[in-house]
């Protein structure tokens, strides 16, 4: 048994490394659907399926729990898929699988309360006096989960997302830094002039830019507070863990990367960031 982590590229690497340093004696198989990513630009209806898919392959290669590592996923497709594919598919694997985000465990790190907590509306207007930042892709963007999520939960806090299409496919694509630095800059300048000033914080809410985060600090004003993704997904996989006994995550340590696109070696940023080579088996 063990643990699949899911995302449309290499941008899920950054959540299983903090997952594997947290759990390191369990089991993971990472599965990046690079012949389908990017994923940020696509309709609804095709991320669903694409996701749906990706559990299922990782379920099949004996994943007993899928960690989505992709907002766009876990922001589009995995209320629909826990209401309406998972209940049936447990039931006919006769396992307790399960299929867990990422948007849940970031909202929990930015608004420091649990989940389950809702403020109270008492129909007077609250002061925002926080300013979080949120970059994503397009999809995520556009669901406005974080903007409409936070604001269930704490009203002093006010969103404000930037979408940055071109930022996936630069680092699928192994961009150079200039490049890279160059985009991310404008994305800050644009969501600073949106504001009217520099947010108080900022979450990168899509996996692939924790690889570039050097460069989203060095764009943003020095200091500002970035939430990491890796570290509150890392934290509520342990608590999941610890409440469900049932889900065994193994004991051997396996490391296995499978992708849909084309296998072998991954991009020199990618080795640059993970540490060394890594190379990808077909899924
Ligand atoms: N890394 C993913 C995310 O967190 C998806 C990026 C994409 O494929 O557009 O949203």
């Amino acid at each position: 048994m063990s643990i699949g982590v899911f995302d449309s590229g290499v941008g899920g690497l950054t959540v299983h490394r903090a997952l594997v340093e947290r759990l390191p004696a369990a089991d993971f198989i990472y599965l990046a659907d690079q012949a389908n990513a990017p994923y940020g630009g696509r309709p609804g209806e095709e991320i669903v399926d694409l996701t749906r898919a990706g559990c299922e392959r990782l379920f099949d290669a004996g994943a007993d729990l899928v960690v989505l590592a992709c907002n766009t996923a876990s922001a589009i497709a995995l209320r629909r898929l826990q209401q309406t594919w998972l209940p049936d598919y447990r039931k006919a694997k006769g396992k307790p699988l399960n299929v867990l985000g990422i948007i849940v465990p970031t909202i929990e790190a930015a608004t420091g309360l649990p989940w389950e907590h809702e403020a109270e509306r008492r129909g007077e207007k609250v002061e925002k006096l926080d300013i979080l930042g949120v970059f994503s892709t397009q999809g995520t963007t556009n669901s406005r989960v974080y903007e409409i999520e936070i604001d269930k939960r704490r009203q002093d806090v006010a969103v404000f997302s930037e979408a940055c299409p071109n930022l996936v496919p630069l680092i699928e694509g192994d961009a150079g830094v200039v490049e890279l630095a160059k985009e991310i800059e404008e994305r800050v300048a644009a969501l600073t002039r949106r504001i009217g000033r520099a947010p108080d914080r900022a979450i990168l809410g899509c996996t692939h830019y924790e690889i570039v985060a050097d460069l989203f600090r060095a764009a943003l004003p020095a200091g500002t507070p970035l939430i990491h993704q890796p570290v509150a997904t890392a934290d509520a996989l342990e608590r999941y863990l610890a409440r469900h006994p049932e889900l065994n995550p193994g004991t051997s340590g396996v490391r296995r990367f499978l992708t849909t696109g084309k296998p072998g070696p991954q991009n020199a940023l990618v080795e640059s960031f993970w540490g060394g080579p890594l190379s990808f088996e077909a899924a």
